[in-house]
């Protein structure tokens, strides 16, 4: 599949009948590549859980370059001053730690990476990289994304007797209202990025149209760009039909900007001991099919999902709650509310899996720019672009659901959870005693 027919197929899904919608067959094409073999550069590395605090850093240091200072801040704790707090917010009174780890064993698209999360839950970072290590036993992610096209919307007010005139006047003003979105953003029309199309839908109910204009941000996740045009055009609106101004502001649910992982599992990499590999494929899909038939089962399957999502997205400064959103309202696309990634058995025996999802994120501006941890943890991750970081964010939502799946298919969840968990437990322990 070229990038043109990627393109047709992803922006189908948005919008095609509920036919096309979860549907598992794979749509990316799997090029194998030989990873790459030196011992510094590759994610495969067995026991970096049971190296010590500083020896991981050591180790993550050499793959990615790190320079001693981002090193030493690391080592030193990571904590943001109160100044740097002091811009980020307002009434800030400090700052608030959490863990930063490394998952391993990634291997996307014939690249190895090393995936930095931030979170507090333990067996997070264990389950996505235990995932990612059966995963590359199938030649490891495969991911692709959309332009970073966002979505502004614009909510008008029109009179009963101008209603009718709204859509044909629209029409004819449209290379209008997006030359005047792009007065003013010489740098991101410069970039390729800009306002490139628009449409509108009508909510008879509410007696308003809503006109969507469709912009790519490029490498910033646009959330002021997008509203400040969505603004500026409402401006002319008056222009063109009697109407009062409602809402403008973007919508999180952007089903123009999505990114896809997939992988495909040989059913030998589910074999344990106790278990037939072949029986646990079995096992797993009917876990995803128990998921797609009941949202109560959905949505703990799709906090899984979120578990790696949002891990990455706090890693690298990313807005977790408008990526939480988009993404709780994309699984509910058909009507239903849907397992965010399809799991299923092939022919010959093994796993696919796929995830999609409305994915807007950045790797420019904001907290991304002005976290040093944030800073690093895109170096560690080869500094990628929005459009990749995007494709690494839904490749560890695919693990981690993998990962829980697997679990909850064998041995069940508590066993790997409760051993990985048991540091907490003493902590509080020793905290309770007088
Ligand atoms: C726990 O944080 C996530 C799981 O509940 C996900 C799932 O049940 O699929 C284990």
């Amino acid at each position: 599949m070229n990038r043109s027919d990627f393109q047709k197929s992803v922006s189908g899904l948005a919008t095609d009948s509920a036919s096309h919608r979860f549907n598992s067959d794979l749509r990316i094409k799997h090029t194998f590549s030989e990873p790459q073999k030196s011992k510094a550069m590759t994610s495969r590395i067995p026991g970096f859980y049971a190296l010590t605090l500083n020896d991981r850093i050591a180790l993550v240091k050499e793959f990615s370059g790190l320079s001693d200072q981002e090193a030493q801040w690391l080592l030193d704790g990571g904590k943001i001053s109160n100044d740097l707090s002091d811009t980020f917010i307002e009434n800030a009174i400090s700052s608030f730690s959490l863990p930063i780890g490394i998952a391993t064993n990634f291997l996307i698209n014939g690249k190895e990476l090393l995936v930095p999360m931030v979170v507090e839950e333990s067996s997070v970072l264990a389950a996505a990289s235990h995932a990612a290590k059966m995963i590359r036993m199938g030649g490891g992610f495969f991911t692709q994304s959309t332009d970073p096209v966002m979505t502004g919307q614009i909510q008008l007010f029109i009179p009963d007797d101008h209603m009718n005139q709204v859509d044909q006047i629209l029409r004819s003003n449209q290379s209008r209202i997006i030359d005047y979105a792009n007065m003013g953003q010489e740098r991101l029309l410069a970039r390729g990025g800009g306002a490139k199309s628009c449409d509108w839908h009508f909510i008879p109910e509410l007696k308003a149209v809503v006109i969507h204009l469709y912009i790519n941000t490029g490498d910033a996740m646009g959330a002021n760009i997008i509203n400040s045009m969505c603004e500026r055009v409402s401006g002319i609106m008056p222009e063109l039909f009697p109407c009062d101004i409602g809402l403008r502001i973007l919508t999180n649910l952007n089903d123009h900007r999505l990114a896809i992982a997939e992988c495909q599992i040989p059913a030998d990499a589910f074999t344990t001991p106790a278990m037939n590999g072949d029986l646990l494929v079995d096992r797993i899909e009917k876990a995803y099919l128990f998921a797609y038939y009941d949202k109560y089962r959905a949505t703990t399957n799709n906090k899984g999902v979120m578990n790696g999502i949002d891990s990455v997205l706090i890693a690298t400064g990313n807005d977790w709650r408008a990526v939480e959103a988009g993404a709780h309202a994309y699984a509910s696309r058909d009507g239903n509310y849907r397992p965010m990634a399809v799991w299923k058995k092939q022919a010959d025996g093994s796993l696919s899996g796929r995830l999609e999802l409305p994915m807007a994120v950045g790797t420019v501006g904001g907290v991304t720019k002005l976290h040093p941890t944030a800073q690093i943890a895109l170096k560690i991750l080869g500094y990628p672009g929005a459009q990749k970081l995007a494709e690494i964010v839904v490749a560890a939502g695919l693990a981690q659901n993998l990962a829980a799946l697997r679990a909850l298919a064998a041995e069940g969840i508590q066993k790997g959870h409760m051993s990985l968990h048991q540091k907490n437990l003493d902590l509080l322990e020793r905290a309770a005693k007088p």
